[in-house]
């Protein structure tokens, strides 16, 4: 059987009408687990990685934004709008261009990865950019989404956690239960949220016998949440987490205290760290912003954190190919040679 994406999977939490279904057959991801990393770095953990950017736009923005679309579209809406540091504009324009709808996206000038820019440019979508950042582009779709044709489909919409509660859901049925610790990058403070609810719904249905601990990472330079306010300037290498003022910020605090976990920072060294370790180490490639999670678990095993034996799962929420420029930046570069055999067996040691 096809595989039809999350809507049909999980139709009971995510009701639309059928013929309104707008998908790419996104979700489904897999769960990987870590061999080498936790061994070099002595993690006393079992290490799980939940591989989204492998969904169809390479990031977990596609199951939000399968039912945000969906729903605008059972609703007759003829556009959707979105701000963005890329990745859910890249989202939005491929969905919308599934829907025949019209995508319109605002972004932060100058600091959206490439390959983001790229897909909400072939995907057609109107593309604005903002000599401002993210926190300004989310004010100025806000106040376009009040036209009736408009449907704004950034995290403050519903739909969009919902449909992102679908990851949590998946790693209950891998695993058999929740995790303990479940660790995550924090921009717009959405997907704290929705993996919450996700696991919150299995659990009161008694798919799982726990709950983990939710625990989000924000960039040191972009960190409102862990430091109490505001921040005008944000700044750091993960600019898919370039954000001062998150839109679900107050869900975000409250999911940390009833889950018993926690909102903390990591530094841009950290997050380069870890993102180039899980790619050297593990394999497996992925965003900056991405990496934040696993530079959270790195930061807290190295301070006694963990019990032998927790299980944790990291979320890593985009394709490293999103971003090819930080790639190139963080390695050493082609070695040039002649063209032949022995010019190269010069340069490998074994
Ligand atoms: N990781 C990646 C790769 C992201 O693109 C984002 C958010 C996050 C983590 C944080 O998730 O906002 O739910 O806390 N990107 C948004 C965007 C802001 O516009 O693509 P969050």
């Amino acid at each position: 059987m096809l595989y039809p994406g999350i809507i049909k999977k999980y139709l009971d939490f995510l009701p639309v009408a059928e013929t309104s279904i707008v998908t790419l057959h996104e979700g489904n991801t897999p769960l990987f687990e870590s061999q080498r990393l936790v061994k070099e770095l002595k993690l006393p953990i079992k290490l799980f990685y939940k591989l989204e950017g492998l969904n169809p736009t390479g990031s977990f923005k596609d199951r939000g934004m399968t039912y945000a679309v969906s729903k605008a579209h059972e609703a007759g809406f003829k556009a959707v709008i979105c701000a963005s540091t890329g990745n859910t504009s890249a989202a939005a324009a491929a969905y919308a261009a599934r829907a025949g709808m019209q995508a319109l996206v605002v972004i932060p000038k100058g600091k959206v990865a490439l390959g983001k820019l790229a897909q909400a440019q072939i995907h057609g979508a109107k593309v604005f950019q903002v000599d401002g950042n993210f926190d300004q582009a989310l004010n100025v779709v806000k106040e376009v989404a009040e036209h009736p044709k408009v449907s704004l489909v950034n995290s403050i919409n519903p739909y969009r956690l919902m449909g992102q509660q679908s990851a949590a859901f998946e790693i209950v049925e891998s695993l058999g239960d929740a995790p303990d610790y479940h660790f995550i990058p924090v921009g717009n403070a959405g997907n704290i949220v929705a993996y919450w609810r996700g696991y919150k719904k299995f659990y009161e249905i008694a798919k799982a016998k726990k709950l983990p601990k939710m625990c989000g990472f924000q960039a040191a330079g972009a960190a409102p949440i862990v430091e109490g306010h505001v921040i005008e300037h944000p700044e750091t290498v993960a600019t898919a987490i370039r954000i001062g003022n998150p839109a679900n910020w107050k869900f975000a605090e409250e999911v940390a205290a009833e889950s018993q976990g926690f909102i903390k920072a990591v530094t841009d060294e950290e997050i380069l760290d870890a993102y180039r370790k899980v790619a050297q180490i593990d394999g497996y490639f992925c965003e900056p912003a991405s990496a934040a999670s696993l530079a959270g678990v790195i930061k807290m095993a190295q301070s006694g954190f963990f019990k032998s034996g927790d299980t944790v799962v990291c979320t890593l929420t985009g394709h490293g190919l999103k971003d090819p420029d930080q790639a190139i930046q963080q390695s050493p570069p082609p070695i040039p040679i002649s063209a032949d055999a022995q010019a190269l067996l010069k340069h490998i040691n074994l």
